[in-house]
């Protein structure tokens, strides 16, 4: 089984989950990563092996990282797949589900959702070339019928899929509403000899508790939810939420291991997001948020976090204040 039951993933998220993004995951508890997601046309003109988005580190390869591939030209996946198997990864993940306008476009990513022949051929070529386990991942492609979803489903698991992560939202929600519980519920049962992954709509403990009783999934992914909040793993494993002097120590060393990687400029222009992430939901003062769209420098980082204290009540991302058990949270992201 390439996953173990009842375990959480972090999704891959392009233009978040580089190397320094899923270190600061795996300190607040997750354990499987994805990189983020590689287009099969960049990667198959790429040279060398010392491609940024696909850098790992030892303990990933000790234990596991997995990477995925978003395309929809055969002769690019083919390619794509030469080039990935160069590197060292725990599994290839096909992506079926991104609805961005540049790759919808280009007939990929959850535009294969419309063209299940295509979306299968695609498939079947990575399982020809590439040397690692393949997984998919996609949305549901009905809001309310599970017969299509299925059915792509179906070509997927016969070509040799040995696992399915289910975004349960169609394309045209994108990342925000309701997640359908059911239809990952059918897609789990119909499917039992290989893990089937809910995703969607997970961004506090109780979400997830919800999440694997209506699906009956024991393996949940987390994306938007672990967004500034990498402690999300810990927490729905039982454990507690970050103090604030951890809180700092986590974005401070996020953010060194980005300039240590891209350089300070470059590393502070991506920053600025990331530490926005870090702040919602916190109850920290506005002018801090403002403070983290103008980062040019690291050391206006070391500024922002000396003067961060969050001001505010706040209900579920919460920073435990002091031992003595005073806490406070904050709506968590609007979605
Ligand atoms: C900024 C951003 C980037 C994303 N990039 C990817 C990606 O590269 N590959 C992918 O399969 N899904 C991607 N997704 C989708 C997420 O993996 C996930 O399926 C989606 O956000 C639903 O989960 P959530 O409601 O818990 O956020 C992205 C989502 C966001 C918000």
């Amino acid at each position: 089984m390439i996953y173990p039951e009842n375990i959480l993933l972090l999704a891959p998220l392009s233009g978040f989950t580089d190397l320094p993004y899923r270190e600061a995951a795996y300190r607040g508890g997750c354990r499987y990563a994805f990189t983020e997601m590689v287009d099969a046309a960049s990667l198959a003109y790429a040279s060398g092996n010392g491609i940024k988005l696909l850098c790992c580190n030892e303990f990933e390869h000790d234990n596991f990282i997995a990477t995925q591939l978003v395309g929809s030209d055969i002769e690019l996946i083919k390619r794509a797949c030469d080039k990935l198997n160069e590197f060292d990864f725990s599994l290839l993940d096909f992506n079926l589900g991104c609805p961005v306008p540049k790759v919808v476009k280009k007939g990929a990513g959850a535009a294969l959702g419309r063209n299940v022949e295509h979306a299968l051929k695609c498939f079947e070529t990575i399982t020809r070339y590439s040397r690692f386990p393949l997984t998919a991942k996609m949305r549901i492609l009905h809001q309310h019928d599970p017969e299509p979803t299925l059915e792509l489903c179906r070509g997927l698991v016969e070509l040799g899929a040995q696992a399915l992560t289910v975004h349960g939202r169609t394309m045209e929600h994108f990342y925000t509403g309701e997640v359908n519980f059911s239809i990952i519920r059918q897609i789990r049962e119909t499917f039992p000899q290989i893990p089937v992954i809910a995703n969607g709509g997970v961004y506090s403990v109780e979400d997830c508790r919800i999440m694997r009783r209506e699906t009956g999934c024991t393996r949940v992914m987390l994306a938007q939810g672990a967004m500034g909040n990498p402690w999300l793993f810990r927490e729905i494993e039982g454990g507690q939420p970050p103090t604030l002097e951890e809180w700092k120590d986590m974005v401070s060393t996020h953010i060194s291991a980005m300039v240590r990687l891209y350089g300070e400029e470059s590393a502070m222009r991506r920053a600025r997001k990331i530490v926005h992430d870090y702040l919602r939901g916190r109850g920290f003062p506005a002018a801090l948020r403002n403070e983290a769209s103008a980062l040019s420098r690291e050391s206006e980082l070391d500024i922002l976090l000396a003067h961060a204290f969050p001001a505010a009540e706040v209900t579920t991302r919460r920073i435990v204040i002091s031992e003595s058990g005073s806490t406070s949270s904050l709506p968590s992201r609007s979605n």
